[in-house]
């Protein structure tokens, strides 16, 4: 084992989305230590233009830098879908990542069989259209419906994800009625935090419709990246997981363990980037 190899995993998101990818993570890389940022003070993101964004990015991947991480996962799709265009980590002197576009598409582009996907994201995911060019640069027959859905992040990070939540329900319907008339048969749940409300979206969009975590898929994409790149932990025990947040630790540490379950044995503190 080296050095190199015991240096944790980074991972952002605005909020609690990104713990869909640390959950994954945790399965597929049960040895690894994790650094998770939630940068609650300034959720939602996928509202904000574009320059906004790459500025609060920047300041989450400093952070998640001086722990040395040898990984940074992107797991936001506001964040993902203008790290491009952007370049957030120029100068920042990491020197692996990845966002959770590729990964999603390449799920997505593999899971349909009749050549339709819809994506749902926040404004700013949707606007920059990068689901759709990353789709159709593999496969240009495939047919992309796209829709923001700018209520659901408020609605995860205040806890509104039971399946029997009349207004997420009514949320839901409204934002994805249309798409469920399109005939699709995957669909990418491009923003993070979607995965919380996936029965909601399972019962309008139909049990048959192949649904996306974007999150879970870029966990799957470092377990192969780590692996390529000999960079897997070798140690013998549970990896620690360590979260941070920029607004109050007593409601992450409430929604962390919502989502997580409490035997994920996690320390949540409040930082300042
Ligand atoms: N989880 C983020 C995403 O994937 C949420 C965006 C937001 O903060 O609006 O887009």
């Amino acid at each position: 084992m080296t050095a190199a190899n015991d240096r944790p995993i980074g991972v952002f998101d605005s909020g609690i989305g990104g713990l869909t990818c640390l959950k994954e993570l945790k399965e597929l890389l049960p040895h690894e230590d994790i650094v998770y940022l939630g940068d609650t003070a300034r959720v939602p993101y996928g509202t904000k233009s574009r320059e906004t964004i790459a500025g609060y990015a920047r300041q989450d991947i400093a952070f998640l830098k001086k722990f040395d991480v040898k990984l940074v996962l992107v797991a936001c799709g506001t964040v993902s879908s203008v790290m491009e265009s952007v370049s957030i980590f120029d100068g920042s002197g990491v020197e692996n990542y990845s966002g959770v576009i590729s990964p999603a598409v390449s799920a997505a582009v593999k899971a349909t069989k009749n050549g339709r996907i819809g994506v749902i994201g926040t404004p700013a995911t949707v606007r920059s259209q990068c689901y759709t060019s990353a789709i159709k640069a593999i496969d240009s027959n495939i047919q992309v419906f796209s829709r923001a859905c700018p209520m659901f992040v408020p609605l995860v990070e205040n806890g509104y994800t039971d399946r029997e939540n009349k207004v997420t329900r009514l949320v839901a319907e409204e934002y994805l009625g249309e798409m469920a008339n399109e005939n699709v048969d995957t669909l990418i749940m491009g923003c993070t935090h979607y995965p919380l409300l996936k029965d909601i979206f399972s019962d309008i969009m139909g049990s048959g419709v192949s649904l996306i975590s974007p999150g879970a898929e870029a966990a799957k994409y470092a377990l192969s990246l780590l692996t390529e790149k000999q960079l897997l932990s070798d140690k013998a025990d549970c990896g620690s997981c360590s979260l941070y947040c920029t607004d109050s630790e007593e409601l992450f540490a409430d929604n962390v363990a919502a989502f997580l379950g409490s035997d994920i044995n996690a320390s949540v503190k409040k930082c300042i980037l």
